[in-house]
């Protein structure tokens, strides 16, 4: 896994938030639903209880009003909701004739409620007859019954369908914010260096993934021990190997000062060679054993340090490499900032790169050490940069990445070196808390190596 999210369907969060929000808009789907066909029996029902009312009071009456006029006023009892009133007979069961508007109801509705077509609408009408034989019906257009029965549900449903996507979006930012620790803890292993074998802090985090993360820091403490052990073997062996190796040495030189034939010696050269390439890479190893050593959190916490003397150390050892490949070798600009020490780890890291640089820029090339600071460069960026720049074939980029491993070589540059030079500045650096990149040189041609250090002060 490279770090990123998975797809969105294997993501717990995802599921969480869809699961949960699901089940709110389906529960609030069948309470709508619900609610919705109880709202509408209820209203149905009031309007029946109403009708009821309406015929009782009605049944009081002693006579019908004799004009068709003032029984045609009488009967209009709710104009917007469609109530009206006719009478089906006149006391001692007399049959009254229909008004000139609809609906008009025949007498042979029985008493009651009762839901009848009348002039092609249908009503529901309640039918009472009383003491008198007086029938009346009270009736309410079916259609009208309906949309304010409708009205009232909706009326009821509308809180539960506003609610639920609100609590649907509620539940996934609960969610997120829930899911947030999980993705700080991500970053913080993200963000660690290899060399780092502190415990993850989980303080922060649900218990849940506490035994989780107690278990990715025992992981964490076996890699260290294991990498610390394998640190000291190569280490021990470079070691034990060295007292061998300069017996060797020795040997080679002394049967140098012997009698020996050319072919002879044409060999001892060879020999002699070996052994001190041999030699280079056991103290290669033995410094990148040494750099890598030390509990975590130590980078950039050395004394300060001059950089300049560092590089000017450094040249002392290598001006008369430079001279012999007639490189001219020069250290550019005046600033002498100060950097998190140690003076010796700086010095191996300038080293490896102005060696680097002779040693891979053809004879009669320039090597310019240029060191800038912050404030000299007018950025005030807070680093001192620090560049080693030849006039050399450069590292193809996409090298650039691989050259920082331990025993990579780019092929065809005919030098000879233990491939080390570069991961033990890589292994400095990280440790400093500096950082190394490989640039063009401005002019096009060579090695622009760049290591930016975290300021001090100027010096
Ligand atoms: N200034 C440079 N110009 C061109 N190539 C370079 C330069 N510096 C490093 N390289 C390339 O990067 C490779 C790795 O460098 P590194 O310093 O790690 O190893 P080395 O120089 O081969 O051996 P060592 O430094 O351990 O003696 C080198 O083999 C070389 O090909
Ligand atoms: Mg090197």
């Amino acid at each position: 896994m490279d770090g990123r999210e998975g797809p969105l369907a294997s993501s717990l969060r995802f599921r969480l938030s869809a699961w949960i929000s699901a089940t709110i808009l389906a529960g609030a789907a069948l309470a709508g639903v619900y609610s919705y066909v109880a709202a509408t029996g209820d209203a149905h029902r009031l309007q029946d209880v109403q009708l009821r009312q309406i015929g009782y009071i009605i049944s009081k009456l002693d006579a019908v009003p004799a004009s068709p006029q003032a029984r045609e006023r009488a009967g209009d009892i709710d104009f917007d909701a469609r109530i009206v009133l006719r009478f089906i007979a006149a006391e001692g069961g007399k049959p009254v004739a229909c008004p000139s508007r609809p609906p008009c109801f025949t007498s042979e509705l029985v008493d009651g409620l009762q839901t009848v077509n009348a002039g092609g609408e249908q009503w529901r009408v309640y039918v009472r007859t009383n003491a008198k034989g007086i029938r009346a019906a009270v009736a309410q257009q079916a259609a009208m019954r309906d949309a304010i029965a409708r009205a009232d549900a909706i009326h009821t449903v509308t809180p539960l369908l506003v609610l639920a996507p609100l609590l649907a979006l509620l539940v996934t930012i609960v969610v997120r914010v829930m899911f947030r620790p999980l993705r700080t803890l991500t970053t913080q292993l993200g963000a660690r260096q290899e060399h780092e074998s502190g415990e993850l802090d989980r303080s922060a985090l649900p218990s849940e993934v506490w035994p989780f993360v107690a278990e990715i820091n025992r992981l964490i403490a076996r890699t260290a021990r294991t990498m610390a052990r394998q640190r000291r073997f190569i280490a021990d062996a470079a070691h034990e190997l060295r007292s061998p190796m300069t017996a060797m040495s020795l040997q080679a030189e002394r049967l140098a000062a012997s009698e020996m034939s050319g072919e002879a010696r044409t060999r001892l050269d060879a020999l002699s060679a070996g052994i001190g390439r041999t030699r280079i890479l056991l103290d290669q190893l033995l410094t990148l054993a040494r750099t890598q050593e030390g509990p975590a959190g130590q980078e950039s916490g050395g004394d300060p340090v001059s950089l300049k003397r560092a590089i000017l150390e450094c040249l002392e050892d290598l001006v008369p490499l430079a001279e012999a490949k007639e490189i001219d070798l020069g250290v550019v600009g005046d600033a002498d900032p100060l950097v998190a020490g140690p003076l010796v780890d700086l010095k191996t890291l300038v080293k490896n790169l102005i060696d680097n640089a002779i040693r891979y820029t053809p004879p009669g090339g320039r090597v310019d050490v240029r060191v800038d600071t912050g404030s000299a460069t007018g950025s005030g960026d807070g680093w001192v940069h620090l560049h080693v720049e030849d006039t050399g074939p450069g590292i193809p980029p996409a090298e650039r990445a691989r050259v920082f491993d331990a025993f990579y070589r780019v092929l065809g540059n005919g030098q000879i070196g233990s491939g080390l030079g570069l991961a033990i500045t890589a292994t400095i650096a990280a440790r400093m808390g500096a950082r190394i990149t490989l640039d063009d040189t401005p002019g096009g041609a060579g090695l622009d190596v760049h290591v930016q250090f975290p300021a001090l002060r100027s010096g």
